[in-house]
């Protein structure tokens, strides 16, 4: 399988996350993932609010987040503990094989190491093997998530996903400016990926153009 089922992964880094050693100083860590639980919710918080643009939610919701929601979230963890990575997503009601990815926050000081890809896919593929093991719950075949246009990082995240599982992306008006924002906040526009195949993650290939 391209995407290992081990929860660690060992990343060599230029600087740490409090950025405190020596610049470019090589530091390996070796991250811990797993799903979020309610004593991640304060980690969460803060992790959010060091990530803008992601609008900031209640201590509530985070623990909302955590805890209703926190077998389809993940989390990246360093050494010492501290959540430097988490995407939160809960599968739509009335849709359970659409994953809807909620917010994909990663610590300033570990961005363009491929964190948020490896969280997304690890994401689905532990969604996957549990679904096909004991939850009962349908395997994910599409994921939705909500993004304003300016935000490349996470518009090449989620297009690079649709790309190594060679599924199309598509993209609508989810919450328009005027309509819905009150001209407060940009357009989130709805991206689409799917069908998600099971041998979508044995092999990375082909094209994931939005459309
Ligand atoms: C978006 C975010 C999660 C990406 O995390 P990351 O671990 O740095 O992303 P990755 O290293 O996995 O890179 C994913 C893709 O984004 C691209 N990318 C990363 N940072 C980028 C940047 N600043 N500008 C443009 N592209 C960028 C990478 O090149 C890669 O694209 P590729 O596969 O075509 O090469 C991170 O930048 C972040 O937390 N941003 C603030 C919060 C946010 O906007 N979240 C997303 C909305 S929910």
């Amino acid at each position: 399988m391209l995407v290992s089922c081990s929860l660690r992964r060992s990343f060599v880094l230029t600087h740490s996350i409090d950025q405190s050693s020596a610049a470019n100083a090589a530091v390996t860590f070796d991250f811990h993932f797993r799903s979020l639980v309610p004593a991640d919710g304060g980690a969460l918080h803060a992790l959010v609010a060091a990530c803008q643009p992601l609008d900031a939610n209640s201590l509530y919701c985070n623990l909302l987040q955590c805890s209703h929601f926190g077998s389809t979230s993940i989390g990246a963890f360093n050494p010492s503990n501290c959540l430097v990575g988490s995407i939160t997503g809960y599968r739509i009601p009335e849709r359970a094989e659409t994953l809807f990815v909620w917010q994909v926050a990663v610590h300033p000081a570990m961005r363009g190491r491929r964190l948020g890809s490896d969280m997304l896919h690890r994401l689905v593929q532990s969604l996957n093997s549990c679904s096909a093991t004991d939850s009962g719950a349908p395997p994910v075949r599409y994921i939705e998530t909500s993004i304003t246009l300016g935000n490349e990082a996470s518009i090449r995240l989620f297009a690079g996903f649709a790309k190594a599982c060679a599924t199309p992306i598509s993209r609508s008006v989810l919450f328009d400016k005027t309509e819905h924002f009150a001209s407060t906040h940009d357009t989130e526009y709805l991206f689409r990926i799917g069908p998600l195949q099971s041998e979508s993650f044995d092999e990375i290939t082909s094209t994931g153009e939005i459309s």
